[in-house]
Formats: C-alpha cells, structure tokens, sequence
C-alpha cells in the first residue's frame, strides 16, 4: 500500500486534512486558530486544568461505534490524530442553523446553574459527555463518587464544584443522545480503519513525521535515524514541548501497528503493548491485579490517562513515576526490540541513572511483560502527593511478599521519590526474607532507612518529610498486612 503523507482526521461533521509542519500544531491551538472553533479554551497549556478537552475516538468499540474518550487537546499534536473523530463542545449539541438542541450534560449544566464565567464550562462539558458516553454504554449508574472521579481532571475558579457534581449527577441517562450514534457512520468507520493501517511519512526542511504502520518498518527506521524521538500519548512530551524545553523536529509514532495496541494473559505474564492507554490498562488489571488498578485511580486525571500509555510511564523514568515502583517488585520486564533483535531487561536493570535507561538509541520500546499475581502473595502500592487528585507524587511505595505460611519466602520493597530513579530497597529485603512475619521487624527496617536512602528536598516535599513518609510506609503496610495474616 502506498504510504500516505498527510493527517486526516474528522472534526465533528468536517473531514480535516494536515499538510506540513502544521502537524505538529497542538490540536486546541488548531482548532481556535485554524478552525474558528473557540469553544475548546487553552489555559494552562500542560494537562492540568481541563479547558481543552474535547472527545477523541480513535477505534471503535465492541458495537462497531466510535468509543469516544474525553483528552486534553492542548497537548496533543496533530499528528497523533491521524484517523481518528473528534468532537469539540460544539459538535456536543445539535445544530442546524440558529437552533440548537442541547445536550443531556449542557441541559443539566444549566439547570443546576453550573457556570459563572464559563470559561471552564467548554471542558467540563466534553468531559461529562465522556461520562455519559461510558456509563450510557457499559449499563452504569452515575454516582457522586463517579462524578468526583471523572471530572477530576477540570478546574473551575469560579462556580464551585457542587453544582457541577449535582449537574452530572441529575444526568438521565435514557434521555442522552450518545454522540457514538449520532457521528454513525460505516463510510467513516472504515475509512478510518483504512487510515490506521496506512505508515504516514512526512518530510519537511529537517523535519519529520513517521507513523509506521508495522513493526518491522519502525525498526528499519530507527536502525537508519536513531535520533528519530519516539511519542506515545504526549503526556510528558508535550508539556515540555509547550513550555519550550524540547524540540521534537524527527518524531515516530506507533500507534498506527495495530499489534502494540493489545494486552494479553497467560499463566505466567500480562502483556502489555507500547500503545495501549493507562486507561485501558486500569480497566485490566481491576480483576487481575487489583492493587495496580486501585493506584491507578488516583493518577492524572481521565483525561491523561485516556491519552498516556503505561510504556511512555516506564520509559520517560521519572522517580516520582506511579507505575514503576509496582512493576519494580513485580520483577517486570521491557522488551527491547530493534533491527537486529530482541531482548527482555527486567526493571531493575532498566534504570541506570537519572532518566538514563539500558537502551541503545536504535531500540524501541515493543511491550512490557508483568508477571502474574501467586495466590500467596500479598502486594501493597502507595503513593503521598500535595493533593489526592491530578497530582504528581513526592512519595511512592511498593511492597510485595510471598508467604510461606508465616514465612516471608520472598519480599520485594520499592521507593519512589528518595533517589535519582525508583529504587529496590535490596538490603532490607534479605534482612526480611526467610523470617516469619512480624510489625515489629518492619518498625525496625523503617528506623534502618537512613542507611539506605537519603531523599532530596524540592518544591513537591522536604527531605524530612520523604524520611518521615517512607517510615510510615513500612508501618502502615506491615500493620495493613498483619491484620490479614
Ligand atoms: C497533568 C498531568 C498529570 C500527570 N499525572 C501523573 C501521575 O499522577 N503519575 C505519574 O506517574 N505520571 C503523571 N503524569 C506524567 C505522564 O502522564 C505519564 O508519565 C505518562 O504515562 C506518559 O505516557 P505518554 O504515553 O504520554 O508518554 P510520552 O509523553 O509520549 O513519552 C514519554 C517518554 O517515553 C518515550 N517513549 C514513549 N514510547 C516509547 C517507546 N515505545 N519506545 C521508546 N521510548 C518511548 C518518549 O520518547 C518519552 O521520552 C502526568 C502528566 C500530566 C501532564
Ligand atoms: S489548557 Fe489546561 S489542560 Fe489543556
Ligand atoms: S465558571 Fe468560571 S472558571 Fe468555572
């Protein structure tokens, strides 16, 4: 097949196509600048506040309609949307002409007087019809606690949240107009699946975009050009490309091979792919590995996770990450792969220094490979940010232990936010390990820590403070799990 050297995509009843360096224009600036679509606002321009969001649907789901997921368009280059619809507040309602047929969600925002000054109002609307969209779909029932947790990722100044939550909460949702019936379209549908497995190469001055469409391409491509930068959600590349911190002039995408969009379980190992969300990955692992899931509802936002991938966590390696201090004790695995092959490097070889990695830069990140859960284990993942919600930690803890009876036959402990990368506390695992289990040999290892880590003060917490938390850490585990023993 021929390979294509433009982004299409569908903004609401409009079919867009991108030529040039202009894809790699964030999706909010496009659509206020280029498009006259001035509903989608840009405030904080990094993730953090909601006024961009829009309604993205990149595949469709198991009804064969576009499964729409609620992201924040201002960090999102165009070139990520390649085949895919979205909706902006304005594709919400139903226009035709001067009429305007409001949404469920706009209705409701309305009568339960949910906007001041508005200016928020746009994002809160797409993100509540993200909401609606899922819980219309899945049979779900809105909650206060669902409405908490998906619409933590918008910000308002100055209505106050109560009438928000009360707007989302009255939402009938036999009277929603899902917006996956209303951009129906088979035509469209398949001319989408007919993109995503197109490679896309654009090439300007010393630019360029490639989005191959099979593995084996991507490879030949990093084995030629091995500064070609990798971009999965943009979540972190695109918060420091917008603060003008980096350039990302030859940037590679993968998210068009459709093999490293799936997970996959055996008795042994959950596979992840380099694509797959953190959204989707959350929605995994809530039978498998519990513990994971849990953590992973107080990180980010909906709207970050429906864009970040769980490889670009691992890879981008920050020691406040959330994912890696569980995947550290799981004894999880990348697999590495580049033109001349492939090789499995176990987390705890991974990291090599502060955001330096055991990867050469011709290898690309395929999939990470999470051992499986034994029955006599018991696992613990905690993490301590400024604020419960839309947070990046100051401290993050990992604990994993296979009993044998009372015995401790293996124990696995990670910290986040004390060192240069996550680390393994190795020292204070053999000291445990073949022990029975007791409080007090935990209280112990927590007064050791000193010898083992010595955290960094910053703007996220004091150093007396990271020592303080990760003590607490071993006494709030070893009490959980003592009163389950
Ligand atoms: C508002 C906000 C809140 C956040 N909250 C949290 C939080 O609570 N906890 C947390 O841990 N993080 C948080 N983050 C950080 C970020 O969302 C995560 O690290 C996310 O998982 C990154 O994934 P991504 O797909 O967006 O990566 P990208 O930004 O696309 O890439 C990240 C890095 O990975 C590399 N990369 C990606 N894929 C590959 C590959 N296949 N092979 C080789 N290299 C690759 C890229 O080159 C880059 O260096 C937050 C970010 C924002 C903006
Ligand atoms: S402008 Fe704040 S999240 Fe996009
Ligand atoms: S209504 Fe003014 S910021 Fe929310």
């Amino acid at each position: 097949m021929k390979n294509s050297s433009q982004i299409t995509t569908r903004i609401n009843d409009q079919l867009i196509v991108i030529e040039g360096e202009k894809a790699f224009v964030p999706l909010a600036n496009f659509l206020r600048n280029d498009e006259s679509l001035t509903g989608t606002k840009i405030v904080c321009a990094e993730g953090d506040c909601g006024a961009c969001t829009v309604l993205i649907a990149k595949d469709v789901g198991p009804d064969g309609k576009l499964s729409f997921k609620a992201v924040n368009s201002c960090i999102l280059p165009l070139y990520l949307i390649d085949g895919a619809q979205v909706v902006t507040v304005e594709g919400v309602g139903k226009s035709s002409g001067m009429n305007v047929d409001l949404h469920e969600v706009q209705s409701k925002m309305i009568d339960c007087n949910g906007a001041q000054c508005g200016y928020c109002t746009p994002g809160f609307i797409c993100a509540m019809a993200g909401m609606a969209e899922k819980f219309k779909s899945e049979n779900k029932t809105i909650t206060e606690k669902s409405a908490k947790n998906y619409l933590t990722g918008n910000l308002c100044r100055c209505t106050g949240y109560l009438p928000i939550i009360d707007a989302m909460m009255s939402v009938d949702l036999n009277k929603t107009e899902l917006l996956k019936d209303r951009y129906h379209s088979v035509a469209w549908i398949s001319e989408m699946k007919r993109i995503r497995s197109t490679t896309v190469e654009m090439k300007f001055s010393d630019k360029s975009i490639f989005l191959p469409s099979k593995l084996s391409e991507a490879l030949e491509a990093k084995a030629t050009e091995p500064d070609f930068r990798m971009v999965a959600g943009s979540t972190d590349i695109g918060v420091v490309v917008n603060k003008g911190k980096l350039s990302t002039p030859k940037t590679m995408a993968l998210y068009h091979i459709e093999e490293l969009g799936k997970i996959s379980h055996d008795n042994n190992f959950i596979t992840v792919g380099a694509t797959v969300t953190l959204t989707e990955f959350e929605e995994y692992v809530e039978t498998h590995l519990p513990e994971m899931s849990k953590l992973l509802h107080i990180f980010a936002s909906p709207q970050i996770k429906n864009q970040a991938t769980l490889i670009g966590n691992v890879v981008n390696a920050s020691p406040i990450a959330d994912t890696i201090p569980f995947l550290l004790v799981s004894d999880a695995a990348v697999e590495l792969q580049s033109s001349k092959g492939s090789r499995d490097v176990v987390l705890k070889d991974f990291y090599t220094g502060y955001k330096k990695l055991n990867m050469d830069p011709s290898e690309i990140v395929t999939k990470i490979r999470i051992p499986v859960l034994q029955k006599n284990e018991k696992t613990r993942l905690y993490k301590v940010s400024m604020r419960k919600d839309l947070d990046i930690s100051a401290v993050t803890f990992a604990a994993r232990i296979v009993f044998d009876g009372k015995k401790m036959s293996q124990v696995r402990i990670a910290l986040g936010g004390v060192a240069a990368t996550v680390i393994r506390l190795g020292d204070i695992e053999k000291s445990l390990i073949g022990k029975d289990f007791s409080e007090s040999l935990f209280e112990n290892a927590a007064t050791s820590l000193d010898q083992y880590i010595s955290p960094l003060s910053d703007l996220r917490a004091s150093k007396e403070y990271r020592m303080l938390v990760a003590r607490n850490y071993f006494k709030k585990f070893a009490n959980e799990i003592g009163g389950e023993l």
